[in-house]
């Protein structure tokens, strides 16, 4: 089995938290020989970390790829609009990629990278790490068994997560620029296609920004939480709430996500100081934030298949869920509880539990490393099904560019 050498551009959450943290536990496979990173601070605790020479740490994307070929794969992890042109270069230099999702906020960009990775024959996964999850992989097992015949219809739904919302979506990365359609549900598009196996005929969408928006802000809302807001015991988006004392996110219960966003090795020290002063302590409310806080989307697969979705950020756990109804039966089926129900109409209902199935759902429910062992089994030829194929991922995105091109104009019906 080959260690493959890597190139990581891109030293954040994605890049290194997740992808990184790979070689911790499989390091005969993976070796970082590499990194690229503006913010010193990252660049120097992943060089500590991964035992790196100065020489191994670049500033940013231009300096690394200025060099020859330095690795077998570049791993891609920068904010969403700086993908293409970080692969584009990549792939000229004879890179494989792993390139974080969505490919581009630009559908030009994203068929424009399609047809490149496609003249040069190099491997290029999109990181659509759901597919390589338990949860979904069983699904579409019991889907494929016909325990529930054909698939006719869906109901779909992405539950945020309100504290997520307010994290991500009103004051952080994803305020604004990518639409939340394509940011957030590029994932929940491609598992449809992967669970259902066909492709998208035409679809419509309605959606907006309700609730994190300054003419809703309470009576006596500061600026920021700290500075003696008058709402801050009630508001549930109080920055100190979420960063240090919630019991799923706070620092002060010992919760890394999403706090490591705000600073490197998060403290509880530290993490009050950044809500203090950073973008992370501002008010809900008077944020520079336009992304949407719920969506929804109507489709029409090929064969009649029929189903919604929907997308909220006001929900009080972020969960994905699913009930796929067919002609002999139904599946209802919980990410967050990893089960599966499936009633065969008629019959009993019988449960599969994933955790019966894996041990391991770190990270995106263990599809995050699942995902990267795919791809690096596919470059190697011991695999020949890589599921994340940009070719496979790009359907996904043209699903969501057209979502958004429907809510802003009036729900129109758009064919894909
Ligand atoms: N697959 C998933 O489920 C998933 C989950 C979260 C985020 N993402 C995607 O991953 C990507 C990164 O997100 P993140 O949460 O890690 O964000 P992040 O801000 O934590 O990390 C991005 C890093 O890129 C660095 N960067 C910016 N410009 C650069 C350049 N020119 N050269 C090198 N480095 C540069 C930034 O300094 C930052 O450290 C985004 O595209 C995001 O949408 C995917």
């Amino acid at each position: 089995m080959k260690q493959f050498t890597v190139a990581i551009i891109g030293v954040g959450s994605r890049g290194g938290e997740t992808y990184a943290m790979y070689q911790k536990k499989f390091p005969e496979r993976m070796k970082i020989v590499a990194i690229a990173e503006p913010r010193e601070d990252h660049r120097e605790l992943a060089k500590r970390l991964w035992d790196l020479t100065d020489e191994q740490c670049y500033v940013d994307a231009d300096s690394l790829l200025a060099q020859p070929k330095l690795a077998d794969v570049c791993i891609i992890a920068t904010p969403d609009d700086t993908h293409v042109a970080i692969a584009l270069k990549a792939l000229d230099l004879g890179y494989h990629l792993l390139l974080e999702k969505p490919i581009s906020p630009s559908k030009e960009e994203v068929i424009a990278l399609r047809e490149k990775v496609n003249e040069t024959g190099l491997t290029v996964a999109v990181c659509h790490v759901l597919r390589y999850t338990v949860f979904y992989s069983e699904l579409r097992r019991v889907l494929q068994s016909g325990a529930i015949g054909e698939l006719v219809n869906f109901q779909a739904i992405e539950q945020v997560g309100y504290w997520h919302q307010a994290h991500s979506f009103v004051r952080g990365n994803w305020r604004t620029g990518t639409p939340m359609i394509l940011q957030k549900c590029c994932h929940d598009m491609d598992i449809l296609l992967f669970l259902i196996g066909k492709r998208c005929l035409r679809l419509s969408s309605f959606g907006g920004l309700y609730e994190f928006r300054a003419d809703r802000a309470p009576e006596g809302a500061a600026l920021r939480c700290m500075d003696g807001c008058a709402c801050k015991d009630d508001c549930p988006y109080d920055a100190e709430k979420i960063y240090i004392t919630n019991t799923a996110t706070g620092i002060a219960n010992g919760q890394t996500y999403p706090t490591e966003v705000l600073v490197t090795e998060p403290t509880v020290e530290r993490v009050y100081e950044a809500i203090k002063t950073g973008p992370y302590g501002r008010c809900v409310y008077h944020c520079d934030n336009d992304v949407v806080d719920h969506q929804t989307i109507n489709m029409e697969f090929e064969d009649g298949v029929t189903g919604v979705f929907t997308m909220s950020g006001l929900t009080e756990f972020p969960c994905r869920q699913i009930k796929l109804m067919g002609t002999r039966g139904q599946i209802d089926a919980n990410m967050d509880t990893g089960l599966i129900h499936v009633t065969p109409h008629g019959k009993p209902m019988y449960t599969i539990d994933v955790h019966d199935l894996t041990d391991d759902f770190d990270g995106h429910g263990g599809g995050d490393h699942l995902m990267m062992s795919g791809l690096f089994d596919a470059i190697e030829g011991t695999c020949t099904d890589l599921r994340t194929d940009i070719n496979v991922s790009v359907e996904s995105h043209l699903m969501c560019f057209a979502a958004e091109e429907s809510r802003l104009n009036g729900g129109k019906v758009i064919e894909l």
